[in-house]
């Protein structure tokens, strides 16, 4: 019905306020003026329009605020904006808040998730060429590793340990069937931890920046030797972007750092940046180092296998660790009302009950 919109592409973003979603949505607004992208997201403690200030009055954004599982809503964006293509990122994100509360994991994730494939799947049904569906995922569904010689391939087998990543296995599996049973065009990714601009203060490396910032304790799980793969936010938004043109349909395709990191190892590189940085005596920081209880089911180490993505999209991650850490640290030091305007309200309540009282 909206075909008024002489757009190119017309493209639903989910989740486009939160962390991964603002710099999708950045990119794609700048690059494509000939797209129109329309961002729903429900604006949960995660999501923050201050992500997106830039881009907000660009003629090609529309923000729509509301919930993926809203399915009379999401079938009216379809119909509006005539979307011929989606970008879901709209999550549940946090592995310890899964552990508290699955069931908003699977409402969100699982629920939105087929909310969004059911609607897809109708407007779309009569023609599906030109059309897309990308799910973007995580590697937490293919498990753990054991060794520093394994890395997760595309034909890993499912083997999620985190309601988390139990709750986007399931969403993953549904992208699957509905590209199996109704043809529906999807694409799947894949990528490992990311960090950068504008992550919510509950993820390992925002939080100790700014426990750091605040001379708090930096909490470390357990021993500190679980291992992650850590990649720049903008490197995954443009390997999304590319995936999006580019992904050959029905394709699964992993995005990694090539940059495994023990956290305790991780973290007493940050505390040297962050003392560089902030004027500090070397080794101040790293004094904020304090284990605590581990986290229940935690999986061990998780490293990506990036080489099909390399070899047949030609994707490589551009930024290496010290520098984007270093971006990373003057980001949050430079937009420390960012940081203290968001730790407030649920998240204050949510921080206070988990971490406050392990010390
Ligand atoms: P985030 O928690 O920062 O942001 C999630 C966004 O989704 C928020 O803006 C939130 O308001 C929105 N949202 C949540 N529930 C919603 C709902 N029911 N309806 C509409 N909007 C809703 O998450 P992130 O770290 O940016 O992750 C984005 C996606 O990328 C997720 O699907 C996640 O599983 C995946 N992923 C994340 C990482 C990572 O390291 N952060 C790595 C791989 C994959
Ligand atoms: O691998 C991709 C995943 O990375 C994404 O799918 C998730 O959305 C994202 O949250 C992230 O999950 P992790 O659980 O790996 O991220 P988190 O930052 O919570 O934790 C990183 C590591 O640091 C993990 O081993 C747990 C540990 N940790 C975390 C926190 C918050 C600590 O030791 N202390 C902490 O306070």
């Amino acid at each position: 019905m909206f075909k008024r919109f002489k757009m190119k592409r017309k493209i639903l973003i989910t989740g486009g306020a939160g962390f991964i979603g603002s710099h999708v949505v950045r990119l794609f607004v700048n690059k494509y003026p000939d797209y129109l992208i329309v961002n729903l997201d429900k604006l949960t403690y995660a999501g923050n329009l201050e992500n997106l200030k830039d881009v907000e009055d660009k003629p090609n954004y529309v923000f729509i605020k509301g919930d993926i599982k809203d399915e009379q809503l999401v079938r009216n964006i379809f119909e509006k904006y005539d979307i011929d293509g989606v970008i879901h990122l709209a999550a549940e994100s946090h592995v310890d808040r899964s552990i508290q509360n699955p069931m908003e994991f699977i409402y969100t994730n699982v629920i939105g998730t087929v909310t969004l494939l059911n609607a897809a799947r109708d407007y779309w049904k009569d023609n599906y060429q030109g059309k897309v569906f990308y799910q973007i995922s995580t590697d937490e569904v293919y498990g753990s590793l054991e060794n520093d010689d394994e890395f997760f391939t595309e034909q890993t087998p499912y083997d999620p340990r985190s309601p988390y990543s139990a709750s986007k296995a399931s969403a993953d599996h549904f992208v699957r069937a509905y590209h199996n049973t109704y043809k529906l065009p999807v694409l799947i990714s894949n990528c490992s931890n990311n960090y950068g601009p504008n992550q919510f203060p509950e993820k390992l490396i925002p939080l100790s920046i700014n426990n750091i910032l605040n001379f708090k304790p930096i909490p470390i799980y357990g021993t500190g030797e679980n291992v992650r793969d850590w990649l720049y936010v903008e490197d995954h938004a443009k390997a999304i972007d590319l995936i999006f043109h580019k992904g050959k349909i029905g394709e699964t395709y992993n995005i990694g750092g090539n940059n495994p990191w023990r956290n305790i190892d991780l973290i007493k590189t940050l505390c040297r940046i962050m003392d560089e940085e902030l004027g500090r005596e070397p080794g101040t920081s790293e004094k904020l180092i304090t284990f605590v209880k581990d986290r229940e089911g935690h999986d061990k180490r998780y490293a990506i296998d990036a080489s099909k993505i390399k070899r047949e999209l030609g994707w490589e991650p551009e930024t290496d660790f010290q520098t984007g850490l270093r971006k990373t640290v003057r980001w949050y030091l430079n937009n420390q009302d960012w940081l203290k305007n968001i730790i407030s309200g649920d998240y204050l309540n949510y921080y206070e009950r988990q971490y406050k009282n392990r010390f």
